[in-house]
């Protein structure tokens, strides 16, 4: 009798201590997003008001940290300020689950991805320079890096230029909006519309650089560019007399701009200018999707290039803007990187791929030696639907797609790659596209819990768990953070819906 009350004593002992909650003892496990490399829990913790004493060790790679909870003291090491970010992400987590009383532990940890962005399209709805910032302090608690700020596109141009004033006087507004689903033919009758001055895009840069966050800005071409057009007419193949406009409904236009225009080169070059001016990442994001070729196809100025460049497919043309841009931003220091169809007419060698029309273009890509990063629309397009029964589980109305958590999570960004060719795979990318997602709270819901299964794919990689665990771990780790901060998020994962 004696030894059963013993055992239930250490039992219930037991289950107190990985409760994390109010005791210095040891809890049998703590919960990450993404898992750590690394996580070995024992010795004296310390109590949440230490002082964080941060140093960076430059024998750490660059984004590694390693965070010791010892003996009174809460200690960060990194390899950067960016290692430091991801450092204090992690004890974030740690604190908002375990109170005043933090455990020992010592968690070493660094990505398994140099490059773990998410896109926003702030050109089908606009969201301000608030909402931007939130959308950074969201992927830094991920450990996301690379912000890809989609700037550009047939229902808005967003980005002020200074030498090209009616990108933004006529650009960047549209006469009204689609209601409901594309194939509808009821519009809101209400003007939209709104940009980014460069001092605010300035501002998004330093803010998100104190995160630990690189914004890439793409500027599209030669496709989804009817803002620019209604802009400036004469850069589009049916010239300056046509009534290009800021487009009211979604899709693809057969309006690109006239390869065969050498203006339309000069302007691309000055928009550049400015763009490189306020964005100081290394890669410059210069579209490349959707661009159809009919216009090329029936003008002079286009087919007249074609000969005298002796190209036999008009695919070639957008090889050709992409080769002469990137050639342009190689002298400033910078590459490109585009949407997979930049493979279609030929594509440099030193061009980096986002794949996005499932991985084939990026397979395609790797095994031709070009850099990829992952954006299969398979698995991360987070604009698609997050459960089966959307209408039963009142899901908002998306563009279409099902992407449950679980899908996103086991994405493997290798997938029929060999050794060499995986090392052309930098990393993944979540985009997000806003033609059904006019707020910034219903952005929150597509993107919330699905960052987490982002993050895990680009920082933990091999290191997941299950599906399972990795839910519970969301759910003590960071659902707590999204409550505290007011994030809106999605909870069909949580009660096993999908
Ligand atoms: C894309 O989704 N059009 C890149
Ligand atoms: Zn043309």
């Amino acid at each position: 009798m004696k030894k059963f009350s013993f055992v239930l004593l250490a039992f219930a002992a037991l289950t107190l201590l990985a409760s994390c909650g109010g005791s210095s003892e040891v809890p049998d496990h703590l919960s990450v997003v993404p898992n750590p490399v690394s996580m070995e829990l024992g010795g004296r913790g310390a109590k949440t008001s230490a002082k964080v004493q941060t140093r960076i060790d430059p024998n750490l790679a660059p984004e590694e940290y390693i965070l010791q909870i010892q003996n009174g003291k809460i200690q960060l090491a990194a390899g950067s300020e960016a290692g430091l970010v991801w450092g204090k992400q992690t004890l974030a987590q740690i604190q908002a689950q375990c109170g005043k009383q933090l455990p020992g532990v010592v968690i070493e940890d660094k990505p398994a991805f140099a490059y773990r962005g998410a896109h926003l399209d702030c050109c089908r709805h606009f969201f301000t320079v608030d909402e931007v910032k939130t959308y950074l302090d969201m992927m830094a608690l991920h450990k996301l890096n690379v912000f890809h700020w989609h700037l550009t596109e047939d229902q808005g141009w967003r980005a002020e230029i200074k030498q090209y004033p009616k990108l933004t006087e006529v650009g960047s507004r549209r006469a009204e909006t689609l209601v409901g689903h594309y194939g509808s033919t009821e519009y809101d009758g209400t003007p939209y519309g709104g940009f980014y001055t460069q001092d605010e895009m300035r501002d998004v840069v330093k803010y998100a650089a104190e995160r630990g966050i690189t914004v890439i800005p793409e500027i599209e071409m030669p496709g989804h560019a009817s803002a620019a057009l209604a802009s400036y007419p004469e850069l589009g193949c049916r010239g300056k007399d046509y009534p290009y406009k800021v487009q009211t409904t979604w899709g693809i236009f057969p309006e690109v701009f006239c390869a065969g225009n050498p203006e339309t080169l000069t302007f691309l070059e000055n928009v550049l200018d400015e763009i490189c001016d306020i964005f100081p990442s290394e890669y410059i994001h210069i579209g490349g999707d959707e661009a159809p070729r009919e216009e090329w196809e029936k003008c002079p100025k286009c087919q007249a290039l074609m000969k005298e460049k002796g190209f036999t497919r008009e695919a070639e043309l957008q090889s050709y803007i992409n080769n002469e841009i990137e050639h342009y931003l190689a002298g400033k220091g910078r590459k490109i990187i585009g949407w997979d169809e930049i493979l279609d007419g030929g594509v440099s060698p030193s061009a980096t791929v986002m794949s996005w029309r499932g991985a084939k273009g990026g397979i395609a890509a790797a095994k031709m030696g070009n850099d990829v990063v992952m954006t299969p629309n398979s698995h991360f397009y987070f604009d698609y639907y997050q459960t089966k029964d959307r209408q039963e589980n009142g899901e908002p109305m998306a563009i279409g797609g099902y992407l449950p958590l679980r899908k996103c999570y086991a994405y493997d960004p290798y997938d029929q790659l060999t050794a060499e060719e995986k090392a052309h795979i930098k990393g993944v990318q979540a985009n997000v596209w806003t033609e059904y997602i006019p707020t910034f709270d219903h952005v929150q819901h597509m993107v919330l819990p699905r960052f987490a299964a982002l993050a895990e794919v680009g920082w933990s990689l091999d290191n997941r768990t299950e599906y399972e665990p990795f839910v519970e771990r969301v759910e003590a780790g960071l659902l707590p953070i999204y409550q505290q901060r007011g994030y809106r998020y999605a909870d069909y994962a949580f009660k096993g819906i999908e």
